[in-house]
């Protein structure tokens, strides 16, 4: 890496191979006039980068699997939500302080905006306990939601989060009684993406007016939202909480909303990569 890099914004995670985040944030800089180069940093480990951090004068970066936990060490304030998750998404370096930030929750809940009418009284149901979880029990909490469904593959994991949450209760994995009973179902685990096995969970039994939100985006239509579809039910797709953290991200680094428009969407789309 070069010793300054005054102009610059990236990303810092392994693998980055997929990532639209260059893509989207680079768009945003062009449209909006700033002389900035958004790049991949793909790291081995973050002890490479961590001391250094300071004297490349960055001016700020994502951060993604699996480095959201490590970095905290490196940085010098976090905001509330950051601090709460243990977990940050997005530094500015506030003139040589290091800021930690965490969008994904702000990333979702833009999402969530989407669905027209979202019932906060009934449960939600959230399939996965790993790091993408517990951002998104936090989104919910801080969305109203007082019953919060957690079912996960192994079971220990999702433990952490009753413990911490008391809005969270533990399901069986695949328990067909929470699955039907939920007004919200959100997969945050890796199932449905690509080079992994598909989400196999039947919605022919829910109510007609609940709502499925995949956060996976890669591929848009994973078999969870084809199953939404088949069924007649309302979703969104893991683009719309990519496009929200990333707009989150923007606008703590530059003070600006930087805009979605149709080409942008079309423009992510058809960089997808699902091979
Ligand atoms: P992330 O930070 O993206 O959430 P992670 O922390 O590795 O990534 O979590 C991945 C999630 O997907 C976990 O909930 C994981 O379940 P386990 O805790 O049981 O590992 C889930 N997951 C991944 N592969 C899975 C599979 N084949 N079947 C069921 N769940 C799976």
């Amino acid at each position: 890496m070069n010793n300054k890099l005054y102009n610059t914004l990236g990303i810092v995670g392994n693998p980055l191979k997929q990532s639209l985040s260059p893509s989207l944030h680079n768009y945003w800089l062009k449209q909006n006039c700033l002389k900035y180069n958004y790049r991949k940093f793909q790291i081995n480990d973050i002890n490479d980068l961590g001391m250094s951090l300071k004297e490349f004068q960055i001016k700020g970066f994502n951060v993604t699997i699996p480095f959201k936990k490590e970095i905290i060490q490196y940085l010098d304030k976090l905001d509330k939500t950051s601090s709460v998750l243990q977990a940050v998404n997005t530094v500015k370096n506030n003139d040589g302080i290091l800021e930690g930030y965490n969008t994904d929750v702000s990333g979702f809940i833009t999402g969530l905006k989407y669905f027209r009418k979202l019932n906060i009284k009934k449960p939600a149901l959230i399939i996965g306990a790993g790091g993408a979880s517990e951002a998104i029990i936090y989104s919910l909490i801080s969305r109203g939601f007082k019953e919060i469904f957690v079912m996960n593959r192994t079971r220990k994991r999702a433990e952490a989060l009753e413990e911490k949450y008391k809005e969270v209760s533990i399901k069986n994995w695949m328990k067909m009684e929470a699955i039907n009973t939920s007004g919200l179902i959100v997969n945050t685990s890796s199932l449905g993406m690509i080079g992994y096995p598909n989400l196999l969970l039947s919605l022919k039994d829910v109510e007609k007016d609940t709502k499925v939100y995949d956060i996976v985006y890669n591929p848009l239509k994973t078999s969870l939202i084809l199953e939404a579809e088949k069924n007649n039910l309302e979703y969104v797709t893991g683009l719309a909480m990519f496009i929200g953290q990333a707009q989150n991200s923007f606008q703590i680094w530059f003070n600006i909303v930087p805009k979605v428009n149709s080409l942008l969407i079309r423009k992510l789309k058809s960089e997808i990569i699902t091979t």
